[in-house]
């Protein structure tokens, strides 16, 4: 295809905003789909993703588009995740296009979602088009939104698309927006081919299917190709494009977008912003700018049912062939038995996966608490990376333990702002910035990653009545006085609930997570004493007494089908226990009691 005759380019948006929608409603106005064939929403693949209304993995379309001027141009757009988590994939999706189309929600306005992302199409270099969504809304704003977008993302408004996805309105002006003001791409067909590896899945007819844009160079079926990072080789099966169906073609020329399946085994073999070139007189030097996303928060997974230990293995192998940047590894317990010490790029990653082996392959999990990643600096110079409060190394011998720290940007209206300002201090924050727009103010914190991947979204939701929205990015490591709280129940530590917590916090901590677990423990024939303890010193401290009195001497008389359905109730609660030494714990402890209110 002739390269003036391509656009590339992707829709960035806070969630909700109407990405997906817009999507379908290109595909749709150009006919690429017949619309009984269009699902609800066809760029969103996943049955979780849609259920949960996001989106995860980038995904990619191609369209045919007859412009006003009399040409057909080939438009491909690539689908980005919103999520923070997946900051690198939106990265490196970004990379693959020339230009943006921004929506923002005209009846919302700018949300830290669409800063975030913005910000990443303008390191992208891209062309922005603002495109005010939702305007068939009564509160629909477009003049204030026009406004923000100029005052708080600092581009041009004035000639924003104004459209409701919802009904049609300014879709067509949309895509003459694309092919007038966005960039066709460059490149060199006879240069030695470079292309960037922009995302891959596990498909079971296909195998692993990458997804590639071309800068450089000429792709064909058949071509014997090299990962230029990974350094695998593999000969090219099949090459094609999305419509959004699959349907292959001879070659992919530079500007071009599509897939190539290559008897790919694993996900693992591909890495998201690698280049693809030829096996033979290939590219010299790979495309700048490649780092592998690492996972930022772990935590253990265990299964409920000790007997559930191998399905969770084959569990946890399976999504690990198709998600690289999910991390596992073996461990082992004292209190849990064996599972998995899980690596995860971000919480909402975290709860991804964990629904999915909960959901798909129906297995009960004990999630330990989340952790970072700790520095811990020894006193012999040699630094160790902690993955787990659980291995902490003997206190006497460490110097110092850094921790890593974000940069949150949060947007809320004025009247929250005093209880955004309080939980982000409760949190250890530092104020970096405070501006308004509007009615609304961007409150800018440096925060320990620590004190966010617990349950920090959730307050921040409770407190302004889901009004804030929310985003964040790693700045780095720094030192901090942090110290690692143990929980002993009945003189035994449970090694699940260890936290890694800041000096000055443990004593507050430590007493609500002793008097939640009093709480959440059922009563046993014996009393039970609930500590926390740094060191060998304890904190806090709570008992929970014994049980007086059978349950069942509650029921009265002989109804004996009662007395049966209240002992197979208490059978059932069995299942989701745990047993730590003589002491049952329910599941749903382990959770709620890390939670801060
Ligand atoms: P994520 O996939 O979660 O990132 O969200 P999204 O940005 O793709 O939003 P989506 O397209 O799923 O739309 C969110 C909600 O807004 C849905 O309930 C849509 O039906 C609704 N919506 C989208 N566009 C419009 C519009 O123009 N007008 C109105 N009234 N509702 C819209």
């Amino acid at each position: 295809t002739d390269l003036n005759r391509i656009r590339n380019f992707s829709i960035v948006a806070h969630i909700d905003h109407g990405k997906s929608t817009l999507a379908d409603r290109l595909i749709q106005l150009t006919g690429t789909v017949a619309a009984r064939d269009m699902q609800a929403q066809i760029m969103d693949q996943m049955d979780i993703e849609r259920e949960r209304g996001i989106t995860i993995k980038a995904n990619t379309v191609r369209i045919l588009y007859p412009a006003k001027d009399g040409h057909t141009y080939v438009l491909n757009l690539i689908d980005t995740p919103g999520h923070v988590d997946f900051a690198y994939e939106v990265s490196r999706s970004m990379q693959a296009v020339e230009g943006s189309l921004l929506v923002v929600d005209a009846s919302q306005g700018v949300e830290a979602q669409t800063l975030a992302n913005v910000y990443q199409a303008i390191d992208a270099d891209h062309e922005i088009v603002p495109v005010l969504n939702k305007v068939d809304l009564p509160a629909a704003e477009p003049d204030r939104v026009r406004e923000q977008i100029e005052d708080v993302i600092g581009i041009d408004a004035s000639e924003a698309v104004e459209i409701s996805a919802k009904t049609g309105i300014g879709i067509p002006d949309v895509l003459e927006a694309i092919v007038t003001r966005l960039p066709a791409p460059k490149g060199d067909r006879d240069a030695p081919l470079k292309a960037m590896l922009v995302d891959s899945y596990y498909d079971s007819y296909l195998g692993v299917v990458v997804l590639i844009r071309v800068i450089d160079g000429v792709i064909k079926k058949g071509d014997k190709i090299k990962m230029m990072r990974t350094g695998g080789q593999y000969p090219v099966d099949r090459l094609g494009v999305f419509t959004p169906k699959m349907q292959d073609i001879a070659e992919l020329g530079p500007g071009e977008i599509g897939f190539l399946t290559a008897s790919i085994k694993q996900v693992r073999d591909t890495r998201v912003g690698d280049t693809i070139t030829h096996d033979k007189g290939g590219a010299a030097q790979p495309l700048p700018g490649f780092k592998p996303s690492q996972p930022v928060v772990f935590c253990g997974l265990f299964p409920v049912d000790t007997n559930q230990f191998e399905d969770l293995r084959d569990a946890i192998e399976k999504l690990a062939l198709n998600d690289a940047s999910f991390s596992h590894e073996m461990e082992t317990s004292a209190a849990l038995g064996f599972g998995f010490r899980c690596g995860f790029l971000g919480l909402l990653h975290l709860e991804v996966i964990r629904d999915r082996l909960e959901r798909e392959y129906d297995i009960d999990l004990i999630t330990t608490a989340p952790s970072v990643i700790y520095h811990v600096h020894m006193r012999d110079g040699s630094m160790v990376e902690l993955h787990n409060p659980a291995d902490m190394p003997d206190p006497a011998h460490i110097d110092r333990i850094e921790e890593p720290r974000i940069k949150a940007t949060i947007l809320v209206p004025d009247e929250y702002l005093g209880d955004v300002l309080k939980l982000c201090q409760d949190r250890r924050g530092i104020q970096m910035d405070l501006t308004y727009a509007g009615t609304r103010a961007m409150v800018v914190y440096d925060l320990p990653l620590n004190e966010v991947v617990f349950d920090f979204y959730d307050r921040l939701k409770s407190v302004t009545k889901g009004y804030a929205s929310f985003d964040y990015q790693m700045i780095g490591y720094r030192e901090d006085a942090l110290v690692k709280m143990q929980v002993l129940v009945n003189d035994e530590p449970v090694d699940a609930l260890s936290i890694m917590v800041h000096r000055d916090r443990a004593e507050t901590r430590g007493r609500a997570m002793v008097e939640k677990l009093k709480e959440l423990i059922p009563r046993h024939m014996f009393k039970i004493p609930i500590q926390a303890a740094i060191g060998g010193r304890v904190i806090a401290r709570e008992t929970l007494s014994a049980m007086r009195k059978d349950v069942t001497a509650k029921c009265y008389g002989g109804d004996a089908s009662r007395k049966r359905k209240l002992l197979d109730k208490q059978k059932a609660g069995k299942k989701k226990m745990r047993q730590f030494g003589k002491v049952e714990i329910p599941q749903s402890a382990f959770i709620s009691a890390l939670k801060m209110d």
